[in-house]
């Protein structure tokens, strides 16, 4: 199977997931576009969606899904999402869409979160795909220095020879060369240097369960 066939089976097994009647939390990605197209099969039996970007809103209401704002609705049930890598405990890096800070609002305020991903993103540990953080970008180079004291090599992340601007309107930097052992201590430690808006380390807010699209099927991981 494509990586695109693994991303549609796990996109479609993440329907059971939903709970009708609730609305849902909807990530961001390519995996999640697969989810949200799925999800226009029972939209009848959902009331919406808090959306987790603009891209996923778009898309959302282009099929005629509602969307919520956040502050509308209370504590949702579910939160389904994909990652740029998940370990063996149910923890993540994302924000590969530069959208982690609002998909980690959204999974803040789920009861579980539900990791949609091909096997290409299981890893031992965190850090092999570079790491997302959202900087307020006067931050910007102080940031890079405080990861390079640690090992690490922080690059702006560019979209047509800029800097990518979030939807918060700030910046995105990728770091390379961790290896994140301590994902919790990581999380904590980088959130609180002046500047970080996020990481994209996602320790607090795990995963409950991983569909992970396998050439055998898609498999479940419970954490
Ligand atoms: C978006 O900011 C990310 O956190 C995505 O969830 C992650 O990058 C996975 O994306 P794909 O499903 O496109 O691989």
């Amino acid at each position: 199977m494509t990586q695109d066939e693994l991303k549609a089976l796990v996109g479609q097994a993440a329907l059971k997931y939903v709970v009708p009647g609730e609305v849902v939390g909807v990530g961001t990605g390519s995996t999640v576009n697969k989810f949200i197209d799925a999800l226009a099969t029972m939209k009848d039996r959902v009331p919406g969606a808090v959306s987790s970007s603009n891209a996923s809103t778009e898309r959302l209401r282009a099929l005629g899904i509602r969307v919520f704002d956040a502050n509308e609705v209370g504590e949702l049930a579910v939160y389904i999402d994909g990652a740029d890598e998940i370990d063996g405990r149910g923890y993540m890096v994302k924000g590969g869409g530069a959208a982690l800070t609002r998909e980690k609002i959204v999974a803040a305020q789920s009861r579980r979160f539900v990791c949609i991903a091909d096997e290409s993103k299981r890893v031992e540990v965190l850090g092999r795909f570079p790491l997302p953080v959202e900087v307020v970008p006067m931050a910007t180079q102080r940031i890079v220095r405080q990861f390079q004291a640690m090992g690490g090599v922080a690059k702006v992340r560019l979209k047509d020879g800029q800097p990518l601007v979030t939807d918060n309107g700030q910046h995105i930097l990728d770091v390379t060369g961790l290896q994140i052992r301590e994902p919790l201590a990581f999380e904590r430690d980088v959130k609180a240097w002046p500047g970080v808006v996020d990481v994209g380390v996602f320790a607090q807010q795990k995963a409950a369960v991983c569909l992970l699209g396998t050439s055998r099927g898609v498999e479940t991981l419970d954490f």
